[in-house]
Protein backbone atom coordinates (compact mmCIF):
# COMPACT_ATOMS: atom_id res chain seq x y z
CA UNK A 1 0.00 0.00 0.00
CA UNK A 2 1.27 3.31 -1.01
CA UNK A 3 2.15 5.12 2.38
CA UNK A 4 0.30 7.93 3.04
CA UNK A 5 -0.32 10.53 6.22
CA UNK A 6 -3.39 8.09 7.66
CA UNK A 7 -1.21 4.97 7.73
CA UNK A 8 1.77 7.27 9.41
CA UNK A 9 -0.81 8.07 12.54
CA UNK A 10 -1.88 4.46 12.28
CA UNK A 11 0.76 2.00 11.93
CA UNK A 12 -0.66 -1.76 12.47
CA UNK A 13 -0.07 -2.55 15.90
CA UNK A 14 1.01 0.26 18.77
CA UNK A 15 2.01 -0.77 22.44
CA UNK A 16 -1.02 -0.34 24.27
CA UNK A 17 0.42 1.54 27.14
CA UNK A 18 0.40 4.56 24.31
CA UNK A 19 -3.53 4.73 23.95
CA UNK A 20 -4.61 4.68 27.39
CA UNK A 21 -7.71 7.18 28.57
CA UNK A 22 -6.02 7.62 31.88
CA UNK A 23 -2.53 8.89 30.25
CA UNK A 24 -3.49 10.64 27.51
CA UNK A 25 -6.84 11.62 28.51
CA UNK A 26 -7.43 11.95 24.68
CA UNK A 27 -7.03 15.54 25.05
CA UNK A 28 -4.98 15.76 21.76
CA UNK A 29 -7.22 13.84 19.81
CA UNK A 30 -10.31 15.62 20.88
CA UNK A 31 -8.24 19.22 19.82
CA UNK A 32 -7.85 17.87 16.42
CA UNK A 33 -11.18 17.32 16.53
CA UNK A 34 -12.89 20.42 17.43
CA UNK A 35 -10.32 22.25 15.43
CA UNK A 36 -11.89 20.36 12.14
CA UNK A 37 -15.15 21.29 13.53
CA UNK A 38 -14.60 24.86 13.91
CA UNK A 39 -12.80 24.71 10.11
CA UNK A 40 -16.18 23.68 8.97
CA UNK A 41 -18.60 25.81 11.17
CA UNK A 42 -16.34 28.48 9.81
CA UNK A 43 -16.38 27.94 6.35
CA UNK A 44 -20.31 27.89 6.61
CA UNK A 45 -20.32 31.06 8.68
CA UNK A 46 -18.49 33.02 5.98
CA UNK A 47 -21.24 32.33 3.56
CA UNK A 48 -23.83 34.54 6.03
CA UNK A 49 -21.03 36.81 8.14
CA UNK A 50 -20.59 40.43 6.34
CA UNK A 51 -17.32 42.03 7.40
CA UNK A 52 -18.26 45.59 7.98
CA UNK A 53 -18.55 47.79 10.61
CA UNK A 54 -22.21 49.13 9.78
CA UNK A 55 -23.43 45.35 9.15
CA UNK A 56 -20.96 42.81 11.23
CA UNK A 57 -23.38 42.55 14.31
CA UNK A 58 -26.57 42.60 12.53
CA UNK A 59 -25.38 39.80 9.99
CA UNK A 60 -24.66 37.65 13.01
CA UNK A 61 -27.98 38.26 14.31
CA UNK A 62 -29.29 37.52 10.62
CA UNK A 63 -27.66 34.70 10.89
CA UNK A 64 -28.99 33.43 14.51
CA UNK A 65 -32.36 34.03 14.29
CA UNK A 66 -33.23 34.41 10.64
CA UNK A 67 -30.90 31.50 8.90
CA UNK A 68 -32.31 28.07 8.73
CA UNK A 69 -30.11 26.27 11.37
CA UNK A 70 -27.90 29.43 11.75
CA UNK A 71 -28.64 29.95 15.85
CA UNK A 72 -26.86 26.30 15.88
CA UNK A 73 -24.31 26.63 13.62
CA UNK A 74 -22.75 29.57 15.05
CA UNK A 75 -23.66 28.02 18.33
CA UNK A 76 -21.22 24.78 17.47
CA UNK A 77 -18.31 27.46 16.03
CA UNK A 78 -18.31 29.32 19.28
CA UNK A 79 -18.72 26.36 21.60
CA UNK A 80 -15.94 24.48 19.74
CA UNK A 81 -13.37 27.61 19.81
CA UNK A 82 -14.10 28.14 23.67
CA UNK A 83 -13.72 24.55 24.68
CA UNK A 84 -10.67 24.30 21.91
CA UNK A 85 -8.91 26.74 24.40
CA UNK A 86 -9.54 24.80 27.30
CA UNK A 87 -8.70 21.27 25.79
CA UNK A 88 -5.43 22.39 24.51
CA UNK A 89 -4.79 23.55 28.08
CA UNK A 90 -6.06 20.28 29.47
CA UNK A 91 -3.52 18.48 27.15
CA UNK A 92 -0.46 20.92 28.06
CA UNK A 93 -1.22 20.51 31.38
CA UNK A 94 -1.05 16.80 30.68
CA UNK A 95 2.16 16.76 28.88
CA UNK A 96 4.16 18.33 31.35
CA UNK A 97 2.60 15.97 34.45
CA UNK A 98 3.63 13.41 32.52
CA UNK A 99 7.03 14.65 31.60
CA UNK A 100 5.90 13.74 28.32
CA UNK A 101 7.88 16.72 26.33
CA UNK A 102 11.44 15.09 27.37
CA UNK A 103 14.13 14.45 24.50
CA UNK A 104 13.02 13.60 21.28
CA UNK A 105 10.05 15.49 21.88
CA UNK A 106 11.40 19.01 23.01
CA UNK A 107 10.47 20.17 19.59
CA UNK A 108 7.23 18.91 19.34
CA UNK A 109 6.44 20.45 22.34
CA UNK A 110 7.07 24.23 21.30
CA UNK A 111 4.92 23.09 17.97
CA UNK A 112 2.05 22.52 20.82
CA UNK A 113 3.08 25.72 22.30
CA UNK A 114 2.38 27.74 19.23
CA UNK A 115 -0.67 25.67 18.25
CA UNK A 116 -1.59 27.05 21.87
CA UNK A 117 -1.02 30.93 21.47
CA UNK A 118 -2.27 30.61 17.87
CA UNK A 119 -5.54 29.22 19.35
CA UNK A 120 -5.61 31.99 21.55
CA UNK A 121 -5.57 34.75 18.88
CA UNK A 122 -8.12 32.58 16.52
CA UNK A 123 -10.37 33.28 19.80
CA UNK A 124 -9.48 36.53 20.29
CA UNK A 125 -9.95 37.57 16.57
CA UNK A 126 -13.42 35.82 16.52
CA UNK A 127 -14.51 37.58 19.22
CA UNK A 128 -13.67 40.80 17.85
CA UNK A 129 -15.57 39.48 14.85
CA UNK A 130 -18.70 39.93 16.78
CA UNK A 131 -18.19 44.17 16.73
CA UNK A 132 -21.12 44.28 18.92
CA UNK A 133 -20.84 46.68 22.22
CA UNK A 134 -19.71 44.00 24.43
CA UNK A 135 -16.43 43.51 22.24
CA UNK A 136 -15.35 47.25 22.37
CA UNK A 137 -13.29 47.47 25.32
CA UNK A 138 -11.20 44.36 24.38
CA UNK A 139 -10.76 45.76 21.06
CA UNK A 140 -9.84 49.10 22.21
CA UNK A 141 -7.41 48.24 25.63
CA UNK A 142 -5.85 45.29 23.29
CA UNK A 143 -5.17 47.26 20.30
CA UNK A 144 -3.34 49.94 22.63
CA UNK A 145 -1.34 47.41 24.35
CA UNK A 146 0.58 46.86 20.78
CA UNK A 147 1.08 50.58 21.08
CA UNK A 148 2.66 50.43 24.49
CA UNK A 149 5.81 48.98 22.88
CA UNK A 150 8.30 50.94 23.01
CA UNK A 151 9.97 52.05 19.69
CA UNK A 152 7.97 49.80 17.70
CA UNK A 153 4.36 49.79 19.05
CA UNK A 154 3.27 52.70 16.63
CA UNK A 155 4.17 50.62 13.63
CA UNK A 156 2.91 47.41 15.10
CA UNK A 157 -0.62 49.23 15.80
CA UNK A 158 -0.41 50.68 12.74
CA UNK A 159 -0.25 47.14 11.03
CA UNK A 160 -2.49 45.85 13.44
CA UNK A 161 -5.65 48.01 12.88
CA UNK A 162 -5.21 49.08 9.18
CA UNK A 163 -4.40 52.70 10.03
CA UNK A 164 -3.91 55.53 12.75
CA UNK A 165 -7.22 54.44 14.44
CA UNK A 166 -9.56 51.73 14.78
CA UNK A 167 -12.48 51.76 11.97
CA UNK A 168 -13.37 50.00 9.11
CA UNK A 169 -10.04 48.41 7.78
CA UNK A 170 -9.78 46.68 11.10
CA UNK A 171 -12.66 44.74 11.36
CA UNK A 172 -11.35 43.36 7.49
CA UNK A 173 -7.82 42.76 9.16
CA UNK A 174 -9.25 40.99 12.24
CA UNK A 175 -11.24 39.07 9.48
CA UNK A 176 -8.22 38.17 7.26
CA UNK A 177 -6.30 37.28 10.10
CA UNK A 178 -9.18 34.66 11.43
CA UNK A 179 -10.40 32.84 8.50
CA UNK A 180 -7.56 33.20 6.28
CA UNK A 181 -3.46 33.73 8.32
CA UNK A 182 -4.48 31.63 11.20
CA UNK A 183 -6.46 29.45 9.42
CA UNK A 184 -3.27 28.62 6.96
CA UNK A 185 -0.89 29.12 9.66
CA UNK A 186 -2.65 26.48 12.34
CA UNK A 187 -3.48 24.21 9.74
CA UNK A 188 0.16 24.21 9.17
CA UNK A 189 1.60 23.84 12.37
CA UNK A 190 -1.25 21.63 13.49
CA UNK A 191 -0.13 18.92 10.75
CA UNK A 192 3.58 19.38 11.69
CA UNK A 193 2.55 18.81 14.82
CA UNK A 194 0.53 15.59 14.55
CA UNK A 195 3.20 14.03 12.02
CA UNK A 196 5.52 14.63 14.66
CA UNK A 197 4.06 12.34 17.38
CA UNK A 198 4.68 9.68 15.73
CA UNK A 199 7.88 10.62 14.13
CA UNK A 200 8.97 10.79 17.60
CA UNK A 201 7.89 7.31 18.21
CA UNK A 202 4.07 7.70 18.96
CA UNK A 203 3.01 8.62 22.84
CA UNK A 204 5.70 9.18 25.30
CA UNK A 205 6.83 5.40 27.17
CA UNK A 206 9.67 4.37 28.82
CA UNK A 207 11.68 2.83 25.92
CA UNK A 208 11.73 -1.06 25.12
CA UNK A 209 14.56 -1.96 27.40
CA UNK A 210 12.80 -0.80 30.23
CA UNK A 211 9.17 -1.75 29.66
CA UNK A 212 7.02 -3.87 31.75
CA UNK A 213 3.76 -4.10 29.70
CA UNK A 214 4.67 -6.04 26.84
CA UNK A 215 0.38 -5.52 25.07
CA UNK A 216 -0.14 -4.18 21.81
CA UNK A 217 -2.98 -2.87 20.22
CA UNK A 218 -4.21 -2.85 16.51
CA UNK A 219 -4.74 -0.18 14.69
CA UNK A 220 -8.02 -1.31 14.31
CA UNK A 221 -8.66 -0.68 17.76
CA UNK A 222 -7.13 2.76 18.15
CA UNK A 223 -9.67 3.95 15.53
CA UNK A 224 -12.42 2.78 17.17
CA UNK A 225 -11.07 4.89 20.40
CA UNK A 226 -10.94 7.79 18.52
CA UNK A 227 -14.20 7.15 16.80
CA UNK A 228 -15.71 6.54 20.36
CA UNK A 229 -13.86 10.08 21.47
CA UNK A 230 -15.65 12.19 18.39
CA UNK A 231 -19.30 10.34 19.42
CA UNK A 232 -18.86 11.30 23.19
CA UNK A 233 -17.48 15.09 22.19
CA UNK A 234 -19.51 16.02 19.40
CA UNK A 235 -22.47 15.05 21.31
CA UNK A 236 -21.90 16.47 24.29
CA UNK A 237 -20.92 20.11 21.78
CA UNK A 238 -24.31 19.17 20.13
CA UNK A 239 -26.36 19.26 22.97
CA UNK A 240 -24.75 22.17 24.52
CA UNK A 241 -24.71 24.28 21.06
CA UNK A 242 -28.64 23.67 21.09
CA UNK A 243 -29.54 24.92 24.21
CA UNK A 244 -27.09 27.85 25.20
CA UNK A 245 -26.64 30.57 22.73
CA UNK A 246 -23.65 32.66 21.97
CA UNK A 247 -23.47 35.90 23.45
CA UNK A 248 -24.38 39.15 21.04
CA UNK A 249 -24.93 42.56 22.06
CA UNK A 250 -26.21 45.70 19.80
CA UNK A 251 -24.02 46.81 17.22
CA UNK A 252 -21.14 49.60 17.78
CA UNK A 253 -22.67 52.82 17.21
CA UNK A 254 -18.82 54.56 18.39
CA UNK A 255 -16.07 53.21 19.32
CA UNK A 256 -15.10 53.84 23.26
CA UNK A 257 -13.36 52.02 26.04
CA UNK A 258 -15.74 53.14 28.37
CA UNK A 259 -18.50 51.14 26.96
CA UNK A 260 -20.96 49.53 29.68
CA UNK A 261 -19.24 45.99 29.23
CA UNK A 262 -16.06 47.03 30.51
CA UNK A 263 -14.39 43.43 30.31
CA UNK A 264 -12.23 41.32 28.53
CA UNK A 265 -13.14 37.95 27.29
CA UNK A 266 -12.64 35.23 29.88
CA UNK A 267 -9.22 33.96 28.54
CA UNK A 268 -7.57 37.46 28.92
CA UNK A 269 -9.42 38.61 32.45
CA UNK A 270 -6.27 37.38 34.03
CA UNK A 271 -4.38 40.42 31.73
CA UNK A 272 -7.30 42.57 32.50
CA UNK A 273 -6.68 41.90 36.12
CA UNK A 274 -3.14 42.66 36.03
CA UNK A 275 -3.63 45.83 33.65
CA UNK A 276 -4.99 47.58 37.17
CA UNK A 277 -1.51 47.52 38.82
CA UNK A 278 0.11 50.26 36.28
CA UNK A 279 2.14 50.34 33.61
CA UNK A 280 0.37 48.62 30.31
CA UNK A 281 3.69 47.05 28.68
CA UNK A 282 4.90 45.99 31.54
CA UNK A 283 1.73 44.04 32.70
CA UNK A 284 0.02 43.35 29.35
CA UNK A 285 2.79 42.54 27.27
CA UNK A 286 5.95 41.46 29.33
CA UNK A 287 4.40 39.27 31.77
CA UNK A 288 2.06 37.73 29.55
CA UNK A 289 5.22 37.25 27.54
CA UNK A 290 7.10 35.49 30.54
CA UNK A 291 4.60 33.18 31.29
CA UNK A 292 4.75 32.27 27.70
CA UNK A 293 8.77 32.25 28.11
CA UNK A 294 8.59 30.13 31.36
CA UNK A 295 6.51 27.58 29.46
CA UNK A 296 8.50 27.10 26.59
CA UNK A 297 12.17 26.77 28.29
CA UNK A 298 10.87 23.60 30.77
CA UNK A 299 12.17 21.56 28.26
CA UNK A 300 15.54 22.70 28.10
CA UNK A 301 16.05 24.68 31.49
CA UNK A 302 14.69 22.00 34.19
CA UNK A 303 15.96 18.85 34.81
CA UNK A 304 14.65 16.09 31.86
CA UNK A 305 12.14 13.21 33.20
CA UNK A 306 14.07 9.93 33.61
CA UNK A 307 13.66 7.41 30.70
CA UNK A 308 11.90 4.80 32.79
CA UNK A 309 9.70 6.66 34.96
CA UNK A 310 8.15 7.88 30.90
CA UNK A 311 4.14 7.19 30.53
CA UNK A 312 3.13 7.74 34.03
CA UNK A 313 1.69 10.94 35.88
CA UNK A 314 3.67 12.51 37.91
CA UNK A 315 7.04 10.98 37.62
CA UNK A 316 9.64 11.96 40.57
CA UNK A 317 12.43 13.13 38.28
CA UNK A 318 10.20 15.48 36.92
CA UNK A 319 8.69 17.40 40.30
CA UNK A 320 10.64 20.84 39.12
CA UNK A 321 8.36 21.29 36.16
CA UNK A 322 5.31 20.27 37.75
CA UNK A 323 5.68 22.51 40.48
CA UNK A 324 6.42 25.35 37.85
CA UNK A 325 3.26 24.75 35.92
CA UNK A 326 0.77 24.57 39.04
CA UNK A 327 2.52 27.92 40.04
CA UNK A 328 1.52 29.33 36.59
CA UNK A 329 -1.83 27.52 36.24
CA UNK A 330 -2.78 28.38 40.04
CA UNK A 331 -1.22 32.23 39.45
CA UNK A 332 -3.76 32.32 36.34
CA UNK A 333 -6.97 31.15 37.95
CA UNK A 334 -6.75 33.55 40.85
CA UNK A 335 -6.17 36.54 39.02
CA UNK A 336 -8.99 35.30 36.40
CA UNK A 337 -11.03 34.99 39.81
CA UNK A 338 -9.67 38.49 41.18
CA UNK A 339 -10.75 40.11 38.33
CA UNK A 340 -14.58 38.45 38.17
CA UNK A 341 -14.77 39.52 41.77
CA UNK A 342 -13.81 43.54 40.79
CA UNK A 343 -16.36 43.27 38.35
CA UNK A 344 -19.24 41.88 40.93
C1 LIG B 1 -9.09 27.12 15.87
C2 LIG B 1 -9.93 27.63 15.02
C3 LIG B 1 -10.95 28.72 15.31
C4 LIG B 1 -11.31 29.32 16.48
C5 LIG B 1 -10.74 29.05 17.86
C6 LIG B 1 -12.35 30.29 16.16
C7 LIG B 1 -12.98 31.11 17.08
C8 LIG B 1 -14.02 31.97 16.79
C9 LIG B 1 -14.76 32.73 17.77
C10 LIG B 1 -14.54 32.68 19.28
C11 LIG B 1 -15.68 33.47 17.08
C12 LIG B 1 -16.72 34.41 17.68
C13 LIG B 1 -17.96 33.59 17.86
C14 LIG B 1 -19.18 34.39 18.09
O1 LIG B 1 -19.21 35.16 19.02
O2 LIG B 1 -20.11 34.22 17.30
C15 LIG B 1 -15.52 33.21 15.67
C16 LIG B 1 -16.27 33.79 14.68
C17 LIG B 1 -16.11 33.52 13.35
N1 LIG B 1 -15.25 32.59 12.79
FE1 LIG B 1 -13.94 31.44 13.79
N2 LIG B 1 -12.58 30.26 14.81
C18 LIG B 1 -11.76 29.34 14.26
C19 LIG B 1 -11.66 29.00 12.93
C20 LIG B 1 -12.37 29.61 11.93
C21 LIG B 1 -12.21 29.30 10.53
C22 LIG B 1 -11.22 28.25 10.00
C23 LIG B 1 -13.08 30.10 9.84
C24 LIG B 1 -13.33 30.20 8.38
C25 LIG B 1 -12.84 29.42 7.49
C26 LIG B 1 -13.79 30.91 10.81
C27 LIG B 1 -14.76 31.84 10.50
C28 LIG B 1 -15.43 32.62 11.42
C29 LIG B 1 -16.45 33.61 11.07
C30 LIG B 1 -16.94 33.94 9.66
C31 LIG B 1 -16.87 34.17 12.30
C32 LIG B 1 -17.91 35.31 12.48
C33 LIG B 1 -19.27 34.80 12.77
C34 LIG B 1 -19.63 34.79 14.24
O3 LIG B 1 -19.20 35.64 15.01
O4 LIG B 1 -20.37 33.87 14.63
N3 LIG B 1 -13.32 30.59 12.07
N4 LIG B 1 -14.50 32.29 15.52
C1 LIG C 1 -4.65 22.85 19.14
C2 LIG C 1 -3.75 22.38 19.97
C3 LIG C 1 -3.15 20.98 19.93
C4 LIG C 1 -3.49 19.87 19.20
C5 LIG C 1 -4.61 19.72 18.19
C6 LIG C 1 -2.58 18.81 19.58
C7 LIG C 1 -2.62 17.50 19.09
C8 LIG C 1 -1.90 16.45 19.62
C9 LIG C 1 -2.15 15.03 19.41
C10 LIG C 1 -3.29 14.47 18.57
C11 LIG C 1 -1.23 14.33 20.10
C12 LIG C 1 -1.14 12.80 20.27
C13 LIG C 1 -2.20 12.34 21.27
C14 LIG C 1 -2.12 12.89 22.68
O1 LIG C 1 -1.01 13.00 23.25
O2 LIG C 1 -3.18 13.23 23.28
C15 LIG C 1 -0.34 15.29 20.72
C16 LIG C 1 0.76 14.96 21.45
C17 LIG C 1 1.65 15.91 21.97
N1 LIG C 1 1.41 17.24 22.10
FE1 LIG C 1 -0.13 18.25 21.29
N2 LIG C 1 -1.68 19.29 20.50
C18 LIG C 1 -2.02 20.61 20.75
C19 LIG C 1 -1.42 21.44 21.65
C20 LIG C 1 -0.27 21.11 22.37
C21 LIG C 1 0.34 21.93 23.38
C22 LIG C 1 -0.23 23.26 23.88
C23 LIG C 1 1.47 21.27 23.79
C24 LIG C 1 2.51 21.69 24.81
C25 LIG C 1 2.99 22.85 24.91
C26 LIG C 1 1.58 20.05 23.05
C27 LIG C 1 2.61 19.12 23.13
C28 LIG C 1 2.51 17.80 22.74
C29 LIG C 1 3.51 16.78 22.99
C30 LIG C 1 4.87 16.98 23.67
C31 LIG C 1 2.97 15.58 22.51
C32 LIG C 1 3.61 14.20 22.59
C33 LIG C 1 3.04 13.61 23.85
C34 LIG C 1 3.58 12.26 24.20
O3 LIG C 1 4.46 11.74 23.51
O4 LIG C 1 3.09 11.70 25.23
N3 LIG C 1 0.48 19.96 22.20
N4 LIG C 1 -0.77 16.56 20.43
Amino acid sequence: MRPNFYLHLHPPTIPAAQARWRYTLGAGGTAVFLAFVLLVTGALEMFFYIPTPGEAALSVQMLTYTVPFGGLLRNLHFWAAQWLLVVSAVHLVRVVFTGAYAPPRRFNYLLGLALFVLVILFDFTGYILRWDQGIQWALVVGTNLVKSIPLLGEAFYQILVGGAQIGAATLIRFYAWHVFGLTLLGAGVLFWHIFRVRRDGGIAIPPPALRTQRERIFHFELVRREIAAMVWVGSALLLVSIFVPAPIAPAITEITAAASETHAPWFFLWVQQMLQWGDPFLWGVLAPLVVLLALALIPYALPQPAPDELGRWFPKSNRMAQVLLAALVGLVILLTLLAIGSKV
